[in-house]
């Protein structure tokens, strides 16, 4: 079937879609922008203070994220939080906007946090639990996220899961502070489940392609143009979004949810993942429209060589997380979400996999099954734009610094217009009580 397109947004631009690493000298760096060989731009002209102005969670206060240039002023020297290199620039296909309707979103920026010299990472370890205690917070992290997070939220009772179980555990757990260790879009559904709970997040400017391709305004012209049809929405959003959805989903209830609703006539408006949709179509054979989004992370996989790598493997079953490309998703063994694949790994009779999904996941996989062998899916081959490294750019802000610093000081709390999320929140918790009547499990996979 054909993907349609939202209503205005005629034409559909495939960009060299990945990042690449630029490596920013702070004391030469062009503040115009140079192209040499790497893209090279000033990040203010990328990503203005506030960010996607239409997207609403991304505009914030002084104090709640990067401003302007502050950041190319900051001096290298030891670790403290100004000291922000490198600097990512990330490229993803986005809609391009026809007369007058200006979406411009292509370009955003991700930077990572200095890794730790080894005696820093145990005090700032040390710190982190005793800050976690003093502030009665849990942590809540990815399986993307470094394994240092992915630990120290496991040995504090806190939990490591997908995005749906860490949806519900932070709603459930008693604790007034939640740390979520991910990408915005989960730390503002955890807000928007508990607003009377604190939400911080090692870094406010960690996001995800399908949030930032999918602004509301446009979104709601494409609802309005099809009225008829069930809005359903992929977690991966903005507040915004979420509050004009009827149904929210993950990866781990996608499936179920449609089917269901197709089963009792509904026809459905998908956004705004294009593959975990046509997936979902796929399987259920439901009546679907969809948002034309991607994740810049998954939609690298590439078939053929993953056809190749399957060959030479021919003992391996292939796990694949269904925001990949319909030929990838062909070649899988088990597709599933983060959790779902990690469970794969401990019930399937097999001793190899490949995995083709975020790398972060294979650090829980590695710990649960020490014995067996873990390979990573191909992004390069025949017909690879560039070379990438199968690691969310956004994901991969989140760090032990940043981490402790925002429970020492408090700051990078999540916001949400309450009369937002009190609209996102009828869909999100439609979603978890349909996940609880159907069964899915309540914790992480390894979580005690
Ligand atoms: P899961 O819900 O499967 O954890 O996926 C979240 C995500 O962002 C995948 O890229
Ligand atoms: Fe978004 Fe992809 Fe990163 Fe997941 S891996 S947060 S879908 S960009």
């Amino acid at each position: 079937r054909q993907i349609e397109q939202p209503a205005g947004l005629d034409h559909f631009q495939r960009l060299v879609h990945h990042r690449r690493r630029v490596d920013r000298d702070l004391a030469t760096h062009d503040p115009v922008g140079v192209r040499a060989g790497l893209i090279r731009c000033h990040a203010g002209q990328r990503a203005r203070p506030g960010g996607n102005r239409r997207g609403p969670h991304l505009d914030r206060r002084p104090d709640q994220g990067r401003q302007g240039h502050r950041l190319f002023h900051a001096r290298e020297g030891p670790l403290n939080m100004s000291a922000v290199i490198p600097i990512f620039d990330v490229e993803y296909e986005q809609p391009v906007p026809s007369e007058g309707n200006a979406c411009d979103t292509r370009f955003a920026w991700a930077r990572v946090p200095q890794e730790p010299s080894p005696d820093e990472r145990v005090a700032l370890k040390d710190k982190i639990r005793r800050l976690l205690k003093e502030r009665n917070a849990v942590m809540v992290s990815h399986y993307y996220v470094h394994p240092d997070l992915q630990d120290l939220a496991e040995e504090t009772g806190g939990i490591v899961s997908d995005s749906l179980e860490m949806a519900r555990f932070g709603r459930d757990h008693p604790a007034t502070t939640l740390v979520v260790s991910g990408v915005r879009f989960m730390g503002e559904t955890s807000k928007i489940l508990s607003p009377e709970k604190r939400v911080l997040m090692p870094d406010l400017d960690a996001t995800c392609s399908l949030d930032l391709g999918c602004p509301i305004d446009e979104f709601s012209a494409f609802c309005d143009a099809h009225p008829d049809r069930t809005v359903v929405v992929y977690a991966n959003t903005s507040a915004a979004v979420k509050a004009r959805s009827d149904w929210l989903v993950t990866s781990s209830c996608a499936l179920d949810i449609v089917s269901a609703l197709k089963d009792k006539g509904h026809k459905v408006l998908w956004a705004p993942d294009k593959h975990l949709g046509s997936y979902i179509q796929r399987q259920t054979g439901a009546d679907m429209v969809f948002w034309n989004g991607a994740c810049i992370v998954h939609d690298e996989f590439k078939a053929k060589e993953l056809a190749k790598l399957k060959a030479q493997h021919p003992d391996a079953k292939v796990l694949v997380h269904p925001e990949s490309p319909p030929a990838v998703v062909q070649l899988a063994d088990v597709v599933g979400s983060t959790t779902q694949l990690i469970k794969a790994t401990q019930s399937l009779a097999a001793d190899k996999f490949i995995v083709a999904t975020d790398n972060g996941i294979l650090h829980r996989m590695k710990t649960l099954s020490p014995d067996k062998v873990f390979l990573e899916a191909p992004t390069v081959g025949e017909g690879a734009n560039c070379t990438s490294c199968n690691h969310c750019p956004w994901m991969a802000m989140n760090g032990l610094l940043n981490l402790a610093d925002v429970l020492e000081r408090g700051k990078n709390e999540i916001h949400v217009d309450p009369v937002i999320g009190r609209r996102a929140k009828v869909s999100i918790g439609r979603m978890l009580d349909f996940a609880r009547q159907i069964g899915l499990p309540t914790l992480g996979i390894g979580n005690a």
